[in-house]
Order: C-alpha cells, then structure tokens, then sequence
C-alpha cells in the first residue's frame, strides 16, 4: 500500500519515545485516519491516556521502514489467511504429532497452528515477519520461542521433529518456504503444509522439481475443499524425512512409508 505524501509528513513531524509516537498538531479526521491506518499497518495502536500511538518496541523504527520505503506491506499483500481451527485439526492429524514433539512453525502468523500445538502436548517454537502478529503469540505464552524474522533468510539453528505450517502463496513463494523448512527437520521427522492449489498442475521447473522431490520422499499431495479459503483453491502436502539408515533398521523405514496412508487420496 503506498502512502500519500501529506501522511509521511505528519509522520516524519511526530516526535518518538521508546514505543510511543506523538503526532503533533490539528489534522482534519480525514488526514488522521490516512495516518491512523499507515500507523497501524507498522504496529501502532492509538493509546488515548498516552494520547500517542503505541508499538510494540520502538516507535521509531517501526515507523523507519515506512518513511524509507513510502510504502507499507497490507495483510493481503502479505498473503495473511489464518488456517481455520477444523483443517488445523486435520493438518495436526496428519502430522502425526505426540505429546513432547518439538515442532517448528515457520510463518506462524497469529498462532492458528501453534497453539493448537500446544494444546495437544507439542513444544512448539515460532517464525513471523510481522512484528505485531509475533508479538501476539509471545503475549499468549504458549510457544517456546519466537522469533520475528523473514524465515527465508533465516540461518537454520535447531532441529524439529515436526514441521506445521501454511505459508504466503504468491509467486510460488510456499514452495520456497516448504523446500528452506525441510532443513530444519531431523531424521525422522515430518513437514505438513497447506500450499497453493496451483501447484498439482503447473509446469514450470520449480513445481515439477517440488513434485518429483515430494514423490521421491514418499509425501503426499492432497486438494482440500475450497470452502477453507474463501474459494481459494489449496492443498495440503505431507513430506516424511526418512530415519539414517545406520540409525535404525529397514523395518522403521517400512512403518513411516506406510504410515502415510493416512493421506491416501492424494495425487501420489
Ligand atoms: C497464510 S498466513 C498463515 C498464518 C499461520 N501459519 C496460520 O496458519 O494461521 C502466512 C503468514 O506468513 C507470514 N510471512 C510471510 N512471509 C514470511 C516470511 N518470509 N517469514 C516468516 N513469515 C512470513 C505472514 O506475515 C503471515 O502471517
């Protein structure tokens, strides 16, 4: 979303104190509510006894990104769509988790998935790029840890033994994150994800190259009803990390491969 000169100015006029902002003079109810949503979409929320807007960490770098750039991320754009709390119960399912499983959700968003993990005994650790969506699952306290950051680029630092998540659609940027979590699986482990329904039937390198490597680890990739994203059509795709074969003998190999009948109705 870009932002209209009159508002960067007022913006770059407001003084900043730790995580408050201070706009200063009269502004028409027009002009305010143009500033009071750029505020906003950075993390700010108006705090009528502070009588500023509170974000939270610094005000002023929340706001160094929009005065820089002149422009804000929507939560459209970001390809927000919380999961709805049946498919995560499904996803859950299929990820086969138990009580004590340490589990990876990597663009976590508000916590659709994670704290379902949570509920059902799972030790679950968080990645947001959105500030304020991470800062809302810190306040709940059911996760380990979160972490906000662009998981893209995030170096891998631990190892799970279950991977949940519905990552943002556009650009095939879901294939990008399922293939960067893979690596943050051990041995062993399972990666669920729901993806964009376009990827049973596009044919450019990434997607066959995503297909054929989901086949070759004995996953699956099943179509969901498109009554979970507002007509959206999606999928969900389970990947299985097989055990080291030193570790353990061809007869747990076996069990996990068909374990996966749990998703039959898939493509394969
Ligand atoms: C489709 S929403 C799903 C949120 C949550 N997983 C759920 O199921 O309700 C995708 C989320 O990924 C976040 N996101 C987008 N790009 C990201 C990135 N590079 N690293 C971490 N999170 C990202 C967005 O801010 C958004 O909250």
């Amino acid at each position: 979303m870009k932002i209209e000169t009159d508002v960067l100015d007022v913006i770059r006029a407001a003084r900043c104190d730790g995580s408050a902002l201070f706009l200063s003079g009269q502004l028409t109810d027009h002009l305010y509510q143009r500033v009071n949503l750029a505020l906003s979409a950075v993390g700010g929320k108006w705090d009528r006894w502070k009588r500023a807007h509170v974000f939270p960490a610094s005000a002023a770098d929340a706001v160094a990104g929009l005065l820089a750039e002149g422009e804000v991320a929507t939560d459209a754009e970001r390809g927000y769509f919380p999961t709805p709390p049946a498919l995560v119960d499904e996803i859950l399912d299929l990820a086969d988790l138990s009580v004590g499983h340490e589990v990876l959700e990597p663009s976590a968003g508000t916590g659709a998935i994670a704290e379902r993990v949570a509920d059902r005994g799972g030790v679950v650790d968080c990645v947001e790029l959105d500030p304020r969506r991470a800062q809302s699952i810190r306040d709940k306290g059911y996760a380990r840890e979160v972490i906000t950051a662009d998981f893209l680029t995030l170096p891998v630092s631990a190892h799970y033994d279950r991977v949940v998540m519905n990552p943002p659609f556009a650009r095939q940027l879901d294939i990008q994150h399922v293939q960067r979590a893979l690596r943050w699986l051990r041995p062993g482990g399972r990666l669920v994800s729901v993806m964009f329904g376009s990827l049973t039937f596009r044919t450019n390198a990434q997607a066959l190259d995503f297909r054929s490597r989901v086949r070759e680890a004995r996953g699956t990739i099943t179509p969901l009803p498109d009554r979970w994203f507002r007509g959206i059509s999606t999928v969900v795709t389970v990947i299985p990390v097989r055990q080291l074969p030193e570790l353990v003998g061809r007869r747990t190999v076996q069990v996990q491969a068909s374990g996966q009948k749990a998703a039959q109705g898939g493509l394969f």
